[in-house]
């Protein structure tokens, strides 16, 4: 057993040092207070688990599906921006881990690395492609087109993020900024072939977007399209009726408005409204297997992470991506077995309760 890395924040630690403050803090960090930063991980200390006994748990699988096709756990690799500015392999370290892992891995827009890349990288692997939306309808067609040629099977449309990133104040106190310089070849690819800075690349994204853009957009390609950021049954209901074909929950790791929900306090009432019409995933402040149990009984088909990716590809490359998701995978294992849940689909919601302090 590595005793160096027994835990996700054993992972976090070590990126920290690996990491110049900059950089770490972007990664870190979240929107003004950070209310919500810390809400999404304490929100699992506020639900219990309700194990059932003499449950027979001689096989426990954490293999599910998630999307219509298999994947080995319910948890899922969060798109995350720039990771080369965590280890030079980037997306493609991150690609090969997930695909390793027999796990879905969802592209940035804004990645260090292209879509074919990160294709040729881990061609056995799934892969889904998260999408801006920009006010030329010709660039959000050329990114989902390189997407779709290179085999991702869904596009994730991140709709808390228009035209603007949150306040992030440990940004404006270390002067961190995306270095110049950092490419992003499938927005250079997309804006014709020249280099495009991030701000450039915000100002340039679609912020009129409305409910009924979303059958547009689900139009441009034959992939279903999933709307990450949801919050609210209002929201999740409008996603359906629109047409997405799967939401997530999710306050953007926090790094968008403070003061919104934890994710995990939001999932019950989306999972409601969505009513089992289409899938529900969720992330943020995910860090151990019992809080994707806890998920799970809440409502969502599978959880992602985000951050806790980034730590590992941090400290130790694809490595370390591998590392943290055979950790969670053996942790979500013992969480089922424990609370009496021999799959992912036997978790019910009379395994969770709110915690009585
Ligand atoms: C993100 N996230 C994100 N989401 C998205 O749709 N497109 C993006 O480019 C990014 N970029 C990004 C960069 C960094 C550094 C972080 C930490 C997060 C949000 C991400 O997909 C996910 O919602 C959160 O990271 C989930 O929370 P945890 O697991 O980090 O707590
Ligand atoms: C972020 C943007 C890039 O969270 O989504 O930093």
């Amino acid at each position: 057993m590595d005793t160096e890395f027994l835990n996700v924040a054993d992972y976090e630690r070590l990126a920290e040092q690996a990491l110049e403050p900059g950089p770490y803090g972007y990664f870190a960090g979240g929107a003004c207070d950070e209310r919500t930063l810390r809400d999404n991980v304490d929100a699992y200390g506020r639900w219990q688990l309700r194990p059932r006994m003499l449950v027979d748990v001689s096989e426990v699988t954490t293999e599910t599906t998630v999307m219509g096709a298999p994947a080995s756990m319910p948890l899922l690799v969060a798109p995350t921006a720039f990771q080369k500015l965590c280890s030079p392999e980037g997306e493609a370290a991150t690609a090969r881990a997930a695909a390793a892992a027999g796990t879905v891995m969802c592209l940035s827009t804004l990645a260090t690395s292209a879509p074919a890349e990160v294709a040729a990288a881990a061609p056995g692997g799934r892969r889904w492609f998260q999408v801006y939306v920009f006010k030329d309808e010709g660039i959000t067609r050329a990114l989902v087109d390189q997407a779709v040629e290179s085999g991702f099977e869904a596009l994730v449309l991140t709709v808390d993020a228009p035209g603007a990133g949150g306040r992030r104040e440990r940004d404006l106190r270390t002067g961190f900024e995306i270095p110049a310089g950092t490419g992003v070849p499938s927005l250079d690819a997309a804006f014709g072939g020249r280099s495009v800075t991030v701000s450039e690349a915000f100002a340039a994204m679609d912020a009129t977007l409305t409910w009924p853009d979303l059958e547009r957009i689900a139009g441009l390609t034959e992939l279903p399209l999933l709307v990450k950021g949801v919050l609210t049954s209002e929201d999740a209901a409008l996603a359906c009726e629109h047409g997405a074909d799967g939401v997530i929950v999710s306050n953007h790791g926090g790094r968008q408005l403070d003061g919104v929900p934890a994710t995990l306090d939001a999932l019950p009432e989306v999972a409601e409204a969505v009513e089992g019409r289409i899938e529900v995933l969720v992330d943020g402040g995910v860090r151990r297997g019992t809080d994707v149990v806890k998920a799970l009984a809440l409502g969502a088909r599978a959880a992602l992470i985000g951050r806790p990716v980034l730590w590992g590809l941090a400290a130790r490359g694809e490595e370390g991506v591998t590392g943290v998701l055979e950790l969670m995978r053996e942790e979500i294992a013992l969480a089922l077995r424990l609370v009496g849940a021999p799959a992912p689909q036997a978790v019910a919601r009379e395994h969770v309760q709110r915690a009585p302090h």
